[in-house]
C-alpha cells in the first residue's frame, strides 16, 4: 500500500522528520478559516495509508481540525488512517475528580478511536488507566517509551541522581536512571490547585552536593518541577536539571523554573518546544514500518 505522512503547519518540522525516516512524502493539511473562526481543513488526494502526525498539545483547536480531516482523508481515498500523536491530550482527566466534571479521557479516546484504524503514542499519562487500549477501541493502539531518547538527551557525563517529583513518575525516573547507570528516587506530591503543589522528600534522601536530574512525563504549568527544584535545592543539591517527555509549558513557566534554580531543561520533540533535544522520529518510524509495508 502507498503511504504518506500528513500534518498541520504547526507540526511540519517533526512530521517531515518522520516522513524522511520512513522514506515517504509529507503533505501539509491547509486550514481555511472563515470570518467567524470556523475552520475547514483541505487535504490532498490520497490513497493507501494516511499517517496523520498530530501531537495533541493545544488540543482544543487541533482536535476539531483533526476530526474534520479524518472525514476529508477518507473521502479523498485513504484506505487506512493511522494517528501518530506523540503527545496524547486529555489523559490526565482519567477520573471524575469533582462533581460536575467530564471524564475527558474517554470522550476524546472514543472520538479518535472511532475514526482512526490505529493510534501510536509516546509515554501516555496512565495514572488511573489500567487498559488504555480499551479507551481507543475499536482502533488498535501502540505505546512507545521515551526512556532511551530522554537518557540520550541528558547525556552520559557524570552519574546524576534521578528524581521523580511524585510516585507516579517512578517508571520514567527508573527507565532513565537505568539507562544512565544512575540511581533514582521519587518525591511525594499533593496538588493544591493548577499551579500549586506540595512536595515531600523521603526522610533518608541525601542530595547534598549532588547533580540532580528531575524526570517527569509532562511539564505544563511547571508548578510540579518548580516546587521539586526549590525543595531539592533547599536540601543541598549542587544543581538541578530537568528532563521531560512532553514539554507543554510556556515562556513564563520556563522563567519560573529558571528562577527556582533549574540550570537546563531537555525534552523530546513529542510537542514542538524550544527545549526539544531528543528526536522521536527513529522510534516512531520503526513502529510504523509494518504500516507502510502492508
Ligand atoms: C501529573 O501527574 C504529571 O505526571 C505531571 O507531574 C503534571 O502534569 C505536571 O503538571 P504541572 O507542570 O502543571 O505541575
Amino acid at each position: 500500500m502507498t503511504a504518506a505522512v500528513h500534518c498541520f503547519a504547526a507540526d511540519h518540522l517533526a512530521a517531515q522528520g518522520l516522513a524522511s525516516a520512513l522514506g515517504v512524502p509529507c503533505h501539509l493539511v491547509e486550514i481555511h478559516e472563515f470570518p467567524d473562526g470556523e475552520t475547514l481543513p483541505n487535504v490532498v488526494a490520497c490513497s493507501g495509508v494516511v499517517i496523520a502526525y498530530c501531537p495533541l498539545n493545544r488540543p482544543n483547536a487541533k482536535l476539531v481540525n483533526l476530526l474534520l480531516a479524518c472525514d476529508a482523508w477518507r473521502r479523498a481515498g485513504a484506505a487506512r488512517l493511522v494517528l501518530v500523536a506523540p503527545y496524547m491530550s486529555h489523559l490526565r482527566q482519567d477520573a471524575v475528580f469533582l462533581p460536575g466534571q467530564a471524564l475527558s479521557r474517554d470522550v476524546v479516546g472514543r472520538l479518535l478511536g472511532e475514526r482512526f484504524d490505529h493510534v501510536v503514542t509516546v509515554e501516555p499519562h496512565l495514572h488511573r488507566t489500567a487498559d488504555l487500549a480499551a479507551v481507543f477501541a475499536p482502533a488498535t493502539l501502540e505505546v512507545l517509551s521515551a526512556g532511551q531518547a530522554l537518557a540520550q538527551a541528558i547525556g552520559p557525563q557524570g552519574a546524576p541522581l534521578v528524581v521523580g517529583p511524585d510516585v507516579e513518575s517512578e517508571p520514567w525516573a527508573r527507565g532513565v536512571a537505568e539507562r544512565l547507570g544512575a540511581s533514582h528516587v521519587t518525591l511525594r506530591k499533593e496538588r493544591r490547585g493548577d499551579l500549586r503543589v506540595d512536595l515531600v522528600a523521603p526522610d533518608d534522601l541525601d542530595v547534598r552536593g549532588r547533580r540532580v536530574v528531575l524526570v517527569d512525563d509532562i511539564c505544563s504549568s511547571g508548578g510540579t518541577l518548580e516546587a521539586a527544584t526549590i525543595l531539592l535545592s533547599a536540601l543541598g543539591a549542587a544543581c538541578v536539571e530537568v528532563a521531560v517527555v512532553h514539554a507543554l509549558f510556556d515562556a513564563e513557566a520556563a522563567e519560573r523554573l529558571a528562577q527556582a534554580g533549574v540550570i537546563r531543561v531537555v525534552s523530546t520533540n513529542s510537542c514542538p518546544h524550544p527545549t526539544n533535544a531528543a528526536d522521536l522520529a527513529p522510534q516512531l518510524a520503526a513502529a510504523l514500518t509494518e504500516e507502510i509495508h502492508r
